[in-house]
């Protein structure tokens, strides 16, 4: 079978009338009407009906149609006619006409489908069920199957053109590609490292990049003045449904730049792939400050399709008498609301107080909130007697609260519990009752980031290490001032998701050395992990910067993909795993021992081995108590024990007595008592302690995606 002369199913028209067409493909449906056999056939390009019927085809043909089954590939040739009236096909672009077969060759059989496939009605009007109600997994087992239907297949076909469109601006505006290697050492951008043993250097291991953060400021110190690289990247974090533990990255770094250039050419090339999604981003993009973003919307990426915006309330309460008001600001916290309008017939005072209050917002990590609607010119709670006429007269003057408002109010003693947990109630809020815009975009740049932040263990990087603080008199062992730092970094936000982010990046290898300080890092520590950038930075490095953008997310975003495994041809499913290949997989000991990773006369074998698996591993994965290294040995032990014993007993099976004791100890058989039901279990007594009971389930936190 040749392609010569081969026509595509989705292009015949009304106009190609009357011409002989030999089209090749998959059977997507079939109709069989005894005389008259109708199929779907399928290709890249769209489907087309093929008819192959006792008056125009041969009947060697029709014997060899009636045998067709759904995804047999198929060779047919035939005459493209004109459809009567009412049997046109609105659903799909070649409806017009139909191919009268005159001879089929069946290149390839299908087995029957783990699901089905066809998303085209074949008949007008016809609904087809798509693969919504097929388990994930299951798709991603059968990925090249579920890679044949015409959405995914659409889905893949522009994330390739908008990959292409941005190629070719970056090549316009004289960026050029630079590949970056694979397999490297750790480039920390807060994640954990996926590691490659290395077989020539054993024990020695590469990392796979988080990014090429460190080779594209090592390009920048070698004139190329303008990288980008459409790049993997690979990061072992903690899963969500917008991360992948391997995805793809639009790399950018440019030299002699500052922040504008960076937003300039950013934002040029998000409104033209944008485009191919039919969306007009407008420009330029808004700015915002990490401080208001936190303080006015509770998250550094704010969703600012919809206002909801965070109004301080705390100077209002100074002199209260509401104990719990009084208490939190005593301790120094704050107390922070947004005026939902006009909502109150739409958020009862069942739903604030049992929903929200005692239930939703306790689940975003506040302790409670407080929520008032003005009713008639006045404020109506559960607590507004408890505030004095001047606190309610500030709260509506605060709060430009009018009839049919609803104020919800968060107070903490610590500021960031409040911001966090009111940006998530806003964005609840917001979902619940239908106020964010489905289809606007908003982009928004985030700027003005502190350069660390504080965790339990010291300071890390906000971002990553290599970013320009605003001001390089610091004192990396002053806390305080180094706290008090901003970066001169920049996130790109759309519709509250972390599309992009980049930075201005230190040039100066004293600043570099002060950072790393500053991170508690050892002298030994910084020569072994970063001593080739420090190096390369004492050659007349550039001053320089760039941007990386997250480029499943982009795509996800432009196509309108319920997740970004939508628009990767082959992801990893939500727990990291691919159904398709079952990666990750276990090794034999022959391929560890030649890493030198594992000792064939030693003790100790190596978790995850073929040979292991089927003990301590898959006791401690049945389980779920996660057996750690040190009690290895004494499971071990008890294995050892467990078997020998069962030797025992198979021994003396068929005995009198099937059981024995290691002590001298008598058996004893406990009687079954007959299967009953509790009345616990039936007064529901049972579930007394349960969180949340509904009905015969207990309640559990939904998961969003
Ligand atoms: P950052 O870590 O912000 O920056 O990554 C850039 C963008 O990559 C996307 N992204 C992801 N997408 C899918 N799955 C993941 N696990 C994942 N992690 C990140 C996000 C993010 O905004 N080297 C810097 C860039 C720079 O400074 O130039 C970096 O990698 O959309």
């Amino acid at each position: 079978m040749t392609c010569q002369g081969r026509s595509y199913c989705g292009h015949p028209r009304v106009s190609d009338v009357g011409r002989e067409v030999r089209m090749t493909g998959w059977v997507d449906a079939l109709r069989d009407h005894g005389e008259v056999l109708f199929i779907h056939l399928r290709d890249r390009s769209g489907i087309v009906q093929v008819v192959f019927s006792a008056e125009h085809t041969p009947p060697q043909v029709c014997e060899r149609a009636a045998a067709l089954r759904n995804e047999f590939c198929v060779a047919v040739t035939g005459r493209v006619v004109e459809r009567a009236k009412d049997t046109e096909n609105p659903h799909i672009e070649t409806g017009h006409i139909e191919v009268m077969a005159t001879d089929l060759t069946v290149i390839a059989k299908s087995k029957t489908l783990p699901f089905p496939i066809s998303e085209k009605a074949m008949l007008a009007g016809a609904v087809v069920k798509g693969v919504g109600s097929v388990a994930e997994d299951l798709r991603l087992q059968y990925r090249y199957l579920d890679l044949r239907r015409p959405t995914m297949q659409d889905q893949l076909i522009k994330r390739h053109r908008i990959i292409k469109c941005l190629r070719d601006s970056l090549d316009e505006q004289s960026f050029i590609d630079v590949e970056t290697p694979v397999l490297t050492k750790s480039t920390p951008e807060g994640a954990r490292d996926y590691l490659v043993p290395s077989r020539v250097h054993p024990k020695h291991f590469y990392a796979l990049p988080q990014s090429p953060q460190l080779f594209k400021q090592l390009l920048m110190v070698s004139g190329f003045e303008r990288y980008f690289q459409i790049v993997k990247c690979f990061r072992d974090e903690d899963l969500r449904p917008n991360r992948q533990p391997e995805f793809t990255q639009l790399d950018i770094e440019a030299s002699f730049v500052d922040e504008e250039f960076i937003y300039e050419l950013s934002e040029d090339l998000m409104v033209r792939i944008f485009e191919i999604g039919g969306i007009a981003l407008s420009r330029p993009f808004p700015r915002m400050t990490y401080h208001e973003a936190i303080d006015t919307m509770g998250s550094d990426r704010p969703d600012i399709r919809f206002g909801m915006r965070f109004i301080d309330a705390t100077g209002i309460f100074g002199n209260t008498s509401y104990g719990i008001f009084k208490q939190i600001l005593k301790r120094g916290g704050c107390i922070k609301g947004i005026n939902v309008k006009g909502q109150s017939e739409n958020l009862s005072k069942n739903v604030l107080q049992n929903e929200y209050a005692k239930q939703i917002v306790p689940g975003f990590g506040a302790k409670g909130m407080t929520w008032m609607r003005m009713i008639n010119g006045q404020l109506e709670s559960n607590i507004v007697q408890f505030f004095s006429n001047d606190e309610q007269r500030a709260i509506i003057e605060r709060f430009r609260a009018e009839n049919g408002d609803v104020i919800l109010m968060i107070a903490d003693p610590s500021y960031d519990v409040v911001a966090s947990a009111l940006g998530q109630l806003r964005l609840h809020i917001a979902d619940r009752l239908g106020l964010i815009p489905q289809d606007a975009y908003r982009p928004v740049w985030i700027t003005d980031f502190p350069l660390f932040n504080v965790t339990d263990e010291g300071i890390t990087s906000n971002h990553h290490p290599f970013t320009a603080p605003d001001r390089t008199d610091f004192d990396p062992a002053d806390r305080r001032s180094l706290l008090a730092l901003r970066s001169r970094a920049y996130d790109l936000v759309i519709n509250g998701e972390e599309l992009g982010g980049g930075s201005i990046r230190i040039n100066d290898s004293d600043v570099q050395q002060k950072i790393f300080q500053a991170l508690g890092l050892s002298d030994k520590e910084v020569k072994e992990k970063f001593g080739f950038l420090l190096s390369a930075l004492d050659y007349g490095a550039p001053p320089h910067g760039g941007i990386a953008l997250g480029l499943d997310r982009v795509v996800a975003m432009i196509l309108g993909t319920s997740s970004i495994r939508e628009v990767i041809a082959f992801p990893k499913n939500r727990s990291a795993h691919c159904p398709l290949t079952e990666a990750p997989s276990v090794i034999a000991h022959e391929q560890l021992a030649e890493l030198g990773l594992f000792d064939p006369a030693g003790e100790r074998r190596i978790a995850g081995t073929q040979e292991d698996l089927d003990l301590i591993d898959s006791l401690s994965w049945v389980s779920r108590i996660g057996i750690d290294d040190k009690e290895r040995p004494e499971i071990a032990a008890a294995l050892k024990e467990a078997a020998r014993l069962a030797e025992l007993v198979k021994e003396r099976a068929g005995e009198d007595e099937p059981l024995f004791s290691v002590v001298n100890a008598t058996n004893l058989i406990r009687k079954g008592a007959a299967a009953r039901i509790s009345p616990l279990a039936e007064n529901g007594e049972l579930f007394r302690n349960a969180p949340s009971v509904k009905g015969r389930y207990f309640k559990v936190a939904s998961i969003l995606e």
